[in-house]
Formats: C-alpha cells, sequence, structure tokens
C-alpha cells in the first residue's frame, strides 16, 4: 500500500531524513517513532506530497509522490500537527463540507459523513460552533474530522493526539483502530510508546533521520530482549 524507497531529504548541508525505507501493507497502523527533530514530520510530507525528496522514492497505492502528486493527494486523508487549517468564521459542519466538496463530494454525502464523524469523534455538541470558538482540543478533532470526510484509503497522521486530554485522545484511538476494521491503512507518528504499543501493528524508530529500526512491536521487544518500550526506544536512539 505504501512504499518508502531510500528516502532522503536535506535542507542545505543538513540530511533531515537519511536513506529511510519502509513498507506498510493495507489495512496495517504503522506507527513513526522518534526524538523531537528525528524526521518524522519531514517524512510524512514527503508522503503526503508536500515536500521534494531530496533522492529516493515514496508510492502509495503504487502512485509514485512526484510523477503522479495528484493521484496520491486523492487517495490519502493528512492532518498534520499545529496547523488545523479551519476557517475561524465556520462552524465545523461548514469547514467539513467544503473540505468534502473540494473533494467533489454530494451534500447528501457529506451530511451523512458528518452525521458519522461527529458521533464517533464525540463532536455533537460543538459542530455547528464556530471554530474561532473553540477549545485546543475540539479543534483538533474537527480537523481531525475534516481531514477525512472523503473516507480516504490512506492516513497520514502527524501526532494526531498532541495536545489532546486523555478522553480525546481516547476518541482519537478508537477512530483509527475503527479505520483500520475498515480496512484503511494509517501512517502516524508519536512521541508516545503508549499510543505507538496500543494502536501499532508495526512501529519504525527513526533517530537524527535514520530508521534504527522496524517490525512489529513484538519482534522488537524479543529482538532487543526488552519488555518495556521505553527503556527499548531510550536504548535504540542512545545507542546511535
Ligand atoms: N524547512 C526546513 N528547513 C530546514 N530544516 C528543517 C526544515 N524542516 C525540518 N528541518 C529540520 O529537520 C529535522 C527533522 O525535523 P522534523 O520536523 O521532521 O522532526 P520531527 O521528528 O517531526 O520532530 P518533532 O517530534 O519535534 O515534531 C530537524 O532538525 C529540523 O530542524
Ligand atoms: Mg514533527
Amino acid at each position: 500500500m505504501i512504499e518508502v524507497i531510500e528516502l532522503v531529504k536535506k535542507f542545505g548541508d543538513f540530511t533531515a531524513v537519511d536513506n529511510i525505507s519502509f513498507k506498510v501493507n493495507k489495512g496495517e497502523i504503522f506507527g513513526l517513532l522518534g526524538e523531537n527533530g528525528a524526521g518524522k514530520t519531514t517524512t510524512l510530507r514527503m508522503l503526503a506530497t508536500m515536500l521534494r525528496p531530496t533522492s529516493g522514492r515514496a508510492a502509495l497505492k503504487g502512485y509514485d509522490t512526484q510523477k503522479e502528486p495528484e493521484k496520491v493527494r486523492a487517495q490519502i486523508g493528512i492532518l498534520f500537527g499545529g496547523e488545523t487549517g479551519l476557517y475561524d468564521r465556520l462552524t465545523v459542519a461548514e469547514n467539513i463540507t467544503y473540505f468534502g466538496e473540494l473533494n467533489g463530494m454530494s451534500k447528501a454525502a457529506i451530511r451523512e459523513r458528518i452525521r458519522y464523524l461527529a458521533q464517533a469523534f464525540g463532536m455533537e455538541d460543538f459542530i455547528n460552533k464556530r471554530a474561532a470558538k473553540l477549545s485546543k482540543g475540539m479543534k483538533q478533532k474537527a480537523a481531525f474530522a475534516r481531514s477525512i470526510v472523503h473516507d480516504p484509503d490512506i492516513m497520514l497522521f502527524d501526532e494526531p493526539t498532541s495536545g489532546l486530554d486523555v478522553t480525546a485522545a481516547r476518541d482519537v484511538h478508537d477512530f483509527i483502530l475503527r479505520c483500520k476494521e475498515e480496512g484503511k491503512t494509517i501512517v502516524f507518528s508519536s512521541h508516545s510508546m503508549s499510543e505507538v504499543d496500543k494502536l501499532c501493528d508495526r512501529i519504525g524508530v527513526i533517530h537524527k533521520g535514520k530508521l534504527v529500526d522496524c517490525g512489529s512491536v513484538e519482534e522488537l521487544k524479543k529482538k532487543h530482549g526488552d519488555d518495556d518500550l521505553e527503556e527499548l526506544f531510550v536504548r535504540l536512539v542512545g545507542a546511535k
């Protein structure tokens, strides 16, 4: 479903992503785990066609991110932490509707989808509130819902739960798991061991732009003889 081959991104002399390769199968949740500045966002931005790789390539559903960016974009829902991209003057429902229309959805399909997403994210209470008046967590939920209004097969989320409280984070987790049940393929980045442990079929550990290990949580625990994912992570990124 997703194929990343020897991806490199340099900013001037600095190598932010250093020869990363991995594959994600259909229906898998893949977590990119790494410290601040490891290269997670940069990797996701290249997958999302927002950033051109210096070398290497990535393909999503067989479409090359550089040769067929429009085709790639039609297959993906993306949410990047911080920038919610919501229009303050529009309500949550209007924001979602606008994005649905941009993606060529019918009004009826959008209405149906909003009902589903409002329920799935517990947004019923503020679905008709203007984005400007929402709390940070509410905004994040709305942005999340908006990013997947068109029901894409692949979802790319950069720290989807950052800034959310426990309940809101759990809503997002439940939603990600439900998407997986529907056969979606999900890649997300995280600093949180428990989140990665709970959600991911496989994880890629990134450190200073390099993929230092990749596999299922169980595989990694076995391979490194450590049951504690946090310990394992510290050792993996400390060792390099
Ligand atoms: N546009 C840019 N120009 C120059 N350097 C950049 C740019 N974008 C990212 N970098 C650098 O690339 C490295 C990787 O950044 P990236 O944002 O991918 O890290 P990250 O793993 O997402 O970190 P965080 O957990 O803090 O979000 C960092 O050292 C960062 O300063
Ligand atoms: Mg980041």
